[in-house]
């Protein structure tokens, strides 16, 4: 696929059949992630795959838990407030895989160079016809002890980019992009 229509057709993917993604396509995602940038080419980036259901509902309702103890209390995290407490919302919208990215504490760049991984990881699966979402609202709960724990983390790796995976029952809407703002200067 050429690279502009990935980019442009890829959308973040709510909704998933129940056919598993093979070993060999997530390998593929993920060598596509470690061909990123990465400052200094450091490529301190690590990969998890889970794909056990139950643990996937356990750290989606600790996930939810911690969200809900921790939000501030503003009008805007209300509408968080309301998805978080439902008992039927799953946070990972019960994809058949996720692909945890995390990084080295001490990398300087942890942040920036995970999350150009994890866009690679996404463009790639669109490619392949599957469907991704980065779920922010797991990082939270991830990245404290009972989190990483839970997915037999280090404590020093930070997770930075939660990504599920499958095949996906409809193309998903495309969503509105805002004009961006340029300043040309010079
Ligand atoms: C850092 C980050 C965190 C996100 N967290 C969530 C999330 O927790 N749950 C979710 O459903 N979507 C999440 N998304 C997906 C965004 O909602 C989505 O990218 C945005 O609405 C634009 O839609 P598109 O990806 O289809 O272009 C996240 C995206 C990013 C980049």
């Amino acid at each position: 696929m050429d690279v502009n229509d990935a980019i442009s057709g890829r959308r973040s993917t709510r909704d998933f059949t129940a056919q598993a993604v093979d070993d060999q396509s997530i390998r593929r995602l993920i060598d596509a992630a470690v061909h990123a940038p990465s400052a200094s080419n450091g490529q301190e980036w690590t990969f998890t795959v889970v794909r056990d259901q139950g643990l996937l509902d356990r750290i989606s309702e600790a996930a939810k838990a911690h969200l809900l103890a921790t939000l501030p209390s503003d009008p805007r995290s209300d509408r968080y407030r309301t998805s978080l407490s439902d008992p039927d919302f799953q946070i990972f919208y019960h994809a058949p895989a996720l692909i945890l990215i995390s990084g080295i504490a001490q990398a300087p760049w942890v942040v920036e160079d995970c999350a150009l991984a994890a866009e690679n990881v996404m463009l790639v699966a669109y490619g392949e016809g599957l469907g991704t979402c980065w779920i922010g609202v797991a990082q939270g709960y991830l990245t404290t002890p009972e989190g990483k724990s839970a997915l037999g983390l280090p404590a020093t790796w930070v997770p930075v980019a939660p990504i599920i995976v499958g095949h996906p029952t409809t193309a998903p809407r495309p969503v509105a992009r805002k004009e961006p703002e340029i300043r040309w200067v010079g």
